[in-house]
């Protein structure tokens, strides 16, 4: 196992993103536990590229309800209504959504007030249903784009199809 937290933030994106797509599968290879990967997987993205905020929320009531699970950052808000926020409109709409400036986007949840871009991943199970969001903040406007959706997207795909 690759024991290591790789700093990927000089390297350019598509290939830091191949690079951090490898070590993930590599540091959880054998790894069957949700939480765990997603812990993991917190950790790795947000250490690579230097984010303000990366981590979870994990759908606890079908189109209702996401609480937040695994994450590294300041303090996240503990739960997000489908519909509501960044988060809850990814899940409505089961699409990844690019924020490149969140003070222009009407509704957004503000945790951190750094917060000046985000991203937010639908994370889909094994039976295609919406298990949880991948939310990465950054204190940087327009940090986001269609480089770091299929990278993150990418990323996710382990949780519908180990
Ligand atoms: N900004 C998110 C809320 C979660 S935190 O940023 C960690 C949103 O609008 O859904």
């Amino acid at each position: 196992m690759a024991e290591i937290t790789l700093d990927l933030s000089t390297v350019a994106k598509p290939a830091a993103y191949d690079q951090l797509h490898t070590h993930v599968a590599s540091v959880l290879a054998g790894i069957d536990d949700d939480v765990a990967a997603m812990a993991t997987i917190s950790c790795l993205v947000h250490y690579a590229f230097g984010h303000l905020w990366t981590g979870f929320y994990r759908v606890v009531e079908s189109g209702r309800l996401l609480r937040v699970g695994p994450y590294q950052g300041t303090l996240g808000c503990l739960e997000i209504a489908f519909g509501k926020g960044v988060c809850g409109t990814a899940a409505v709409e089961r699409r990844t959504v690019i924020v490149p400036d969140v003070e222009r986007f009407p509704g957004h949840i503000t945790c951190d007030s750094r917060a000046r871009s985000e991203i937010v991943v639908p994370v889909f199970g094994r039976d295609g249903s919406l298990q949880a969001v991948l939310d990465v903040d950054s204190e940087d406007l327009s940090r986001f784009d269609d480089v770091d959706a299929a990278g993150l997207e990418r990323i996710v795909e382990r949780f519908r199809g180990r």
